[in-house]
């Protein structure tokens, strides 16, 4: 092999690292997936997420270093299986939350906190 191809094979690997980052050890889900749930959902509409882009928005918090946070939305002790809670069903733990019940699916809201829960990049 070239040392040109196997440039730019390298290249490609590095790239694509990127796109696909690996969850943290101990998260179930599958990362890559959820960002295009996250978009899919709009939750960017009313957060701003690591790697999701849009306009600048505060309705909710950026969520941002979600793992290092203690309490979910103040209310449930920081784990994956609350987050999936919280995103599938807010109003059933805060019935007062600005934050609606979307739809999502519990593969969908699994993915999504995988994403969610991975350390920055
Ligand atoms: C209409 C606006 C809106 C949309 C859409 C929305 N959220 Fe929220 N979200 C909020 C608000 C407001 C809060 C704060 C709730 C509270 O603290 O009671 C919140 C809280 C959260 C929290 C807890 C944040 C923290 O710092 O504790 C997470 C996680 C979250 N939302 C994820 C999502 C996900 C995932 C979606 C898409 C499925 C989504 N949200 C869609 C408004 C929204």
């Amino acid at each position: 092999m070239s040392a040109r191809r196997l440039a730019a094979g390298l290249l490609l690997v590095l790239l694509a690292g990127c796109q696909d980052k690996p969850a943290p050890a101990g998260v179930q889900g599958d990362a890559a997936r959820g960002r295009v749930a996250l978009a899919q959902h709009a939750c960017r509409a009313c957060h701003m997420i690591p790697g999701i882009t849009g306009p600048e928005t505060y309705v909710g918090r950026p969520l941002v270093d979600l793992a290092e946070q203690r309490f979910i939305a103040g209310r449930l002790p920081n784990n994956q299986a609350n987050l999936v809670r919280w995103i599938r069903d807010p109003q059933s733990i805060d019935p007062g939350t600005a934050m609606p019940a979307m739809g999502v699916s519990e593969r969908d809201a699994l993915d999504m906190s995988a994403w969610l829960l991975a350390p920055e990049r």
